[in-house]
């Protein structure tokens, strides 16, 4: 495929943020209604003694979710990046860039990205690549906006529908590999949206990868975006398509110690939908749709509210479940049933155990 040149590759981004804005649903039904809590009516635990922090790739974190890689490069997108940066600052909150590739092809545009850093001088910054960029620019896009962690994004399906989109996957684990040796941060592969299975999480252990971020199914659709940019529409057939976020927490952790941190994110809707995730085994918990579609409604003193409140009510849903930290929260009794139930027994988690675990 050709390059896209500086404005196709911007206006592209401004699209992106559009769509998702519009195809966003607030309160969708998706797989982590099929995960509910066993609840014990005992819980002894004190809101006031409950610990929120959590601890990814060696770093103290004070809250156990981040605002995940979403945008950057264009003056409406360093906009939302500022006002992202500003709410995840004032609430202690990490927060990921979207990805650098149009400010690594043309340094003009770096200042979208930049503006995280500038808001958010002390939060836990993630730069953002994907698998095809050459190790020098992924040291470059850590350089930018002084980072500390990489994400590598893995977009099949988004390149695959994307008109423009990427057509040969081949060498994605070797740009990872390199990309891996290459930076003195720590890096977190992710999906933007399909889900990672166990065997690629596997691969990318074999990779040196430090940590992954499942980034599944059930929020913001990246084959209906790159779909509604095609004038022909003729991949909607595709929509659905990937594992629930649940349902890769329940394959790559299995019931045992994975080989990698997990991080979660895709379909996070509310502080339960975070708890869930953390008790099936993430460390952290990624949200991009709900806190664009926040700060689109309600500006950005709204986000850092929803981010504060968010905070609040993950530590009374820990307080009800009887878990004094995050950690805990991996020893409480999950049902999990339906459709996810039946993929995740497919894929072989031990559902009765999980139900049970707490004893
Ligand atoms: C994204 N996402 C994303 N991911 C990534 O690694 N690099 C990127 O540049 C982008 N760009 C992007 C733009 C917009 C507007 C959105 C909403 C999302 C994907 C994102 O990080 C996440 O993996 C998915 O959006 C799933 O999470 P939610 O939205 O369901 O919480």
């Amino acid at each position: 495929m050709s390059r896209p040149t500086r404005r196709e590759h911007a206006s592209r981004k401004d699209e992106h943020l559009e769509l998702a804005l519009r195809l966003h649903r607030t309160d969708r039904p998706n797989a982590f209604d099929d995960v509910s809590f066993v609840h014990h009516a005992l819980p002894a635990a004190s809101t006031r003694e409950v610990d929120v922090s959590t601890s990814v790739c060696g770093s103290p974190w004070p809250v156990p979710f981040y605002v995940n890689a979403m945008t950057g490069g264009t003056p409406a997108t360093a906009r939302v990046n500022a006002d992202l940066a500003r709410g995840a600052a004032a609430a202690g909150v990490a927060i990921a860039c979207g990805s650098q590739h149009v400010a690594l092809r043309d340094p003009g545009c770096a200042d979208g990205f930049e503006v995280i850093r500038r808001e958010a001088p002390h939060a836990f910054v993630l730069a953002n690549v994907g698998p095809t960029v050459s190790p020098e620019q992924a040291v470059r896009a850590v350089e930018m906006i002084g980072a500390d962690a990489l994400q590598v994004h893995l977009n099949a399906a988004q390149e695959l529908v994307m008109p423009e989109g990427d057509r040969d996957l081949r060498h994605w684990s070797r740009g990872v590999a390199d990309i891996a040796a290459a930076v003195d941060v720590p890096v977190v592969v992710k999906e933007v949206g399909f889900g990672l299975s166990r065997r690629t999480v596997e691969t990318l252990a074999g990779c040196g990868v430090d940590a992954v971020d499942v980034a599944g199914a059930g929020g913001t659709d990246f084959i209906a975006i790159e779909n509604a940019r095609r004038p022909d529409q003729d991949y909607s057939y595709l929509s659905g398509w990937g594992q629930p976020t649940a349902l890769c927490l329940l394959e790559a952790l299995g019931g045992e110690d994975p080989r990698l941190p997990v991080l979660a994110s895709g379909g996070v809707r509310n502080p339960l939908d975070v708890v869930r995730c953390l008790a099936l085994g993430a460390c952290a918990v990624g949200v991009s749709g709900h806190f664009l579609r926040t700060l689109s409604g309600r500006g950005a003193h709204g986000l850092e509210q929803e981010l504060r409140t968010w905070t609040e009510h993950v530590r009374t849903l820990m307080t009800l479940l009887g878990a004094p930290d995050v950690r805990a929260l991996r020893r409480t009794d999950v049902l999990v049933m339906g459709r996810t139930a039946e993929q995740a027994r497919l894929l072989g988690a031990d559902l009765d155990r999980l139900a049970r675990r707490s004893g």
